[in-house]
């Protein structure tokens, strides 16, 4: 069950998280980031260090964030503005680096 990032981290942004991750699988969109559901090892290193408390493993997400169940997996598997393909599953973001693009989800909130 991989965890999950939330609205919370919307426009904050604080990347706590991505320093902890033992497997680089969280990536950096424009306003928030996402945890790759196919690379995440649900080791949960990542969940205590987010000041906004926006990660849980998914089926804790609360209901309100429920969406960013779907949406966290949907930035790897559509292909997301501006690119001719999904990123799938690319083996680490700070090899990415920052994406710079949102789910259209997350872009309309
Ligand atoms: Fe976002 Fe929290 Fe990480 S604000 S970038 S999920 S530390
Ligand atoms: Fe990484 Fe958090 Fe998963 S630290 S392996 S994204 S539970």
């Amino acid at each position: 069950m991989p965890y999950v990032i939330g609205g919370n981290c919307l426009d904050v942004m604080d990347k706590s998280c991505t320093e902890e991750c033992p497997v680089d699988c969280i990536y950096e969109g424009e306003r928030k980031l996402y945890i790759n559901p196919k690379e995440c090892i649900d080791c949960g290193a990542c969940e205590p260090v987010c000041p906004v408390e926006a990660i849980s493993q998914d089926r804790r997400v609360p209901e309100e964030h429920k969406p960013h169940i779907a949406d966290n997996r949907a930035f790897f598997t559509e292909v997301l503005e501006g690119r001719d393909a999904p990123l799938g599953a690319p083996g680490g973001s700070h090899k990415v680096g920052p994406v710079g693009v949102d789910t259209p989800m997350v872009r309309d909130l």
